[in-house]
């Protein structure tokens, strides 16, 4: 059984061959982080565009990887949303056309759910209930995993993802995109207590994040220090920044991790959790890794994040969500619409005794 999944929510072109559900025989990702880079955020029309430029090459590419070619190929699993719609459209439609002509079956993905999913093909004998929080450029959302099918959103940001945030301080200091991994790599370089900047409150009492007051301060701090950001064309190395530069950057990014074990530790009340699963392009961040496995598993709480390759956007966590689906019963048809507003909550792959991969 092998399954084929396709990626293009965003700015990531990806395929990715999964045998039997649980195997791992390709992970291609084209990334148009180069293109975007100098805009200091994601293009919406020229991601469109590099996804119709790349999607044949990187599917081929994924089935040349895993030594196997179209015609043995016996479902397609393809993100549906949330995301860019016209990015969007462009794997559905490839999608869709391809289980056309095989005669195969399809079926969409929400891409959270993908991310979810990340976590359990890596690790599918982790506990439950847990805490599930996916993170990245357009999400930070937390759910409650009562078990691997049944989940229910309890807390999602108000203003700014985290990853929004850490590409935003990026874009406004001259680091290009995406500035996650650029701050994750300089902020050890900087003093994480120098600036302070305040955990917000939520005035409703409902658990939720919110990072956009965190960006205006730091905008406010630029000004009040007269932190110059790089000049273009300047090689990103901490010899080029000053140490008020850096202390920024690290800062800021601990700021951004504080929020996370907070909202963590309050989601954690009264719901008898035994583990904490982390996804998403920010669940990269060495900082969150290292500041949650070491909070939660002294409280013998068990942390899981997927592996570095499976962590930003990518095909194989689309082809492991959507081979659950597809051998629970269900499947799409052409009318199939992409939703760039797709929400995730309930209960899903319910006709699934387990979600976990076998
Ligand atoms: O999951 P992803 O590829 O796309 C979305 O679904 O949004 O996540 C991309 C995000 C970007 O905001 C990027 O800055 C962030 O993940 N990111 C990181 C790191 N690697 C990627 N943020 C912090 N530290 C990293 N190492
Ligand atoms: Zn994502």
């Amino acid at each position: 059984m092998l399954t084929l999944g396709i990626e293009s929510s965003c700015d990531e072109t990806a395929a990715a061959v999964l045998k039997e559900g649980n195997r791992l025989l390709s992970n291609v990702v084209a990334s148009q982080s180069k293109i975007h880079h100098h805009f200091g955020g994601v293009v919406p029309e020229l991601a469109s565009r590099e996804h119709i430029r790349t999607i044949c090459y990187v599917v081929e590419k994924a089935l040349y990887k895993a030594k196997t070619d179209f015609e043995y190929i016996d479902e397609i699993a393809v993100t549906k949303g949330p995301g860019l719609m016209g990015a969007l459209l462009v794997g559905l439609t490839y999608a869709k056309s391809l289980a056309f002509s095989l005669k195969i079956p399809f079926v969409g993905v929400n891409h959270l759910e993908g991310h979810i999913a990340s976590v359990l093909l890596e690790h599918p004998s982790a506990e439950f209930p847990a805490l599930s929080l996916v993170i990245s450029g357009g999400h930070t959302s937390l759910y409650h995993m009562k078990s691997p099918t049944q989940l229910e959103m309890i807390a999602q940001t108000l203003d700014d993802a985290a990853g929004e945030a850490l590409d935003k301080l990026g874009k406004l200091m001259g680091l290009g995109y995406p500035g996650g991994p650029v701050i994750d790599r300089l902020a050890p370089f900087g003093n994480s207590h120098a600036v302070r900047f305040s955990l917000p409150k939520i005035s409703s009492g409902k658990l939720a994040f919110s990072f956009s007051g965190l960006k205006s301060a730091a905008v406010r701090y630029v000004a009040k220090q007269k932190i110059t950001p790089l000049k273009k064309g300047t090689k990103v190395d901490p010899e080029n920044l000053s140490q008020d530069f850096l202390d920024l950057l690290s800062s800021y990014q601990k700021s951004v991790v504080d929020q996370v074990i907070d909202r963590l530790d309050k989601g954690l009340k009264g719901n008898n959790i035994r583990s904490i699963q982390i996804s998403g392009g920010v669940s990269c961040n060495s900082e969150l890794r290292k500041r949650t496995r070491k909070h939660f598993e002294n409280l013998g709480i068990h942390v899981y994040y997927p592996s570095p390759q499976l962590t930003t956007d990518n095909a194989a966590m689309i082809a492991v969500a959507g081979h659950l689906r597809l051998k629970s019963g269900e499947k799409d048809s052409w009318d199939l619409k992409a939703d760039s507003n797709l929400p995730l909550h309930g209960i899903y792959a319910s006709k699934n005794k387990s979600y976990l991969p076998t």
